[in-house]
Formats: structure tokens, sequence, C-alpha cells
């Protein structure tokens, strides 16, 4: 069984991937919705949280683990991976590789929680891959949760959206990096306010196939999907269709 956890709905993003590219897999997702957003927390918080569910989810069984949450895996991932060296774990980085190799223009932007964005790591990950472009990180506070109340049409996000993103076209910014996983969710009202001037970058898929090389066996079972919360788990399938996930069917049996 997979285990793959997020903070909330966002990681669902990343599940649609995964159960793509991993159709007959069983997969167990678990949203940790008493705790979001794990953008404002701390890293001790949220590194404690992952550290609860990891176990968690190994405990009933998942022997393999996605981080679906850049949040969780920049505060945490080499110590989850440290705690069960014998389980893979796939984290979710923001695309700033894809990102700097694609850009013409050599401007780009990530998009990302504030906890991301001050993080170590992604600053690693802008020395290491970014050495030549110009990176502008964008704190969002208050996307994740609009996403998460699924409030994806509210005319308060889209201003904020609009805000945060026509500096950076008119900066010349050509390539716009998905550093939440919630962000998936609005891709197309950030789509709209972009138009051509600029392309999103998105590794949920990039995730999904490198889970898919790790896989192994755990890629037959019978294509179980059960979803859990540590809060109001009902609101899980019924977000589904709300974002636009219609064929992801949560099946125990
Ligand atoms: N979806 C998460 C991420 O990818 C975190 C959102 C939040 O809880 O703040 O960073």
């Amino acid at each position: 069984m997979i285990g793959v956890f997020d903070s909330g709905l966002g990681g669902l993003s990343v599940l649609a991937a995964l159960m793509d590219a991993l159709p007959q897999a069983d997969f167990v997702y678990y949203a940790d919705t008493a705790h979001m957003p794990y953008g404002n927390k701390t890293e001790e918080f949220i590194t404690r949280r992952v550290l609860e569910i990891g176990e968690l989810l190994v405990a009933q069984g998942c022997t393999l683990v996605v981080v679906a949450c850049n949040t969780a895996t920049a505060a945490s991932v080499q110590i989850l991976r440290a705690t069960h060296p014998g389980i893979p774990i796939v984290g979710i980085e923001p695309g700033i590789k894809p990102a700097a190799l694609a850009s013409a223009t050599r401007r780009i932007a990530v998009l990302a929680t504030e906890a991301t964005s001050r993080s170590d790591r992604l600053a690693r990950l802008i020395r290491e891959h970014a050495e030549n472009v110009e990176v502008r990180v964008v704190p969002c506070p208050g996307w994740a949760t609009h996403v998460e109340m699924l409030q994806l049409n509210d005319p308060a996000l889209a201003t904020d959206v609009r805000a945060r993103i026509e500096p950076l076209l008119a900066q010349g910014v050509d390539r716009i990096v998905l550093g939440c996983t919630h962000y998936s969710f609005i891709a197309p009202l950030l789509a709209d306010i972009i138009g051509t001037r600029a392309q999103l970058v998105d590794v949920a898929e990039a995730v999904a196939r490198q889970a898919q090389r790790l896989a192994g066996d755990f890629a037959h079972g019978s294509g179980r999907l059960q979803l859990q919360a540590s809060s109001c788990p009902q609101n899980l399938p019924a977000a589904l269709p709300r974002l636009g996930l219609d064929r992801i069917i949560p099946r125990v049996a």
C-alpha cells in the first residue's frame, strides 16, 4: 500500500497523478485537516506532525510514502527518511530546475507557502538549479486555505492572485512554479491572468513517475483507495467533484 499525505486537500492533485501512473496500486491518503495550514507553522511543529503521520501510515502497512506537500517536504523529509530507513519516501519540491531550464527570459518565480519560502531547502534548490537565473520567491499566505475551504472562485482570492502575479509578468518572468500542492487547484485562475505571457510549472506528474519507479511490487494491488483525515474525514470525498477530481473514487474493498 502507498501512503500519501498533505496538510489537507492539496495533495489530492498529486494523488490523482499517482493513481493515473499506478492504476492497480492500493492507496491511503491522509489529510492533516486538524492542523492545516502548515504554511504558517514552525518547522518544529511541521516535523512533529510529519513524524506522527509517517508512523500512522507505516502502522497501516504502507511500504512507500509520498509526502504530497512542499511545506512538509522542505521542513521534514530528511528526518522522515532517517526515521524509516527501510521505506522509500518520495517528497515534492518546487520545479525550480525545469523552470530554469525552460525560461527564455532567465526570470522565473516560485509561488509557495511562507514556511517553504523561508526554508533552507528552497534556498539550496535555487542555488543548485538556478544559478544563472533570477528567481522571485513569492509567499502567498491564505491561498492554500482558500483552496481548502473550496473558495476557488472567491473574488478576494482572484484580486490577491492578480496583485502578486501582474508585477512578476511586468518584470519579464516567463515561468511560474507552483510551489504548493494546493495551488494546482487554482491553476485555471492563474492561467486566466497569465494568458500567453508565462507558463505554469507543476511537478505532480514528475513525482508520480518517481513513485512509479520506486513502487516495484507495490504497484500491483487491487486499486483500493482510503481517504483519511485528522478532522472531518467526510469532507474529503465531498470535495473531490468540487476540485474536478470526479475520477477519484474511494474504494475500500
Ligand atoms: N499543500 C501544502 C504544500 O504543498 C501546504 C499548504 C498549507 O498547509 O499551508 O506546501
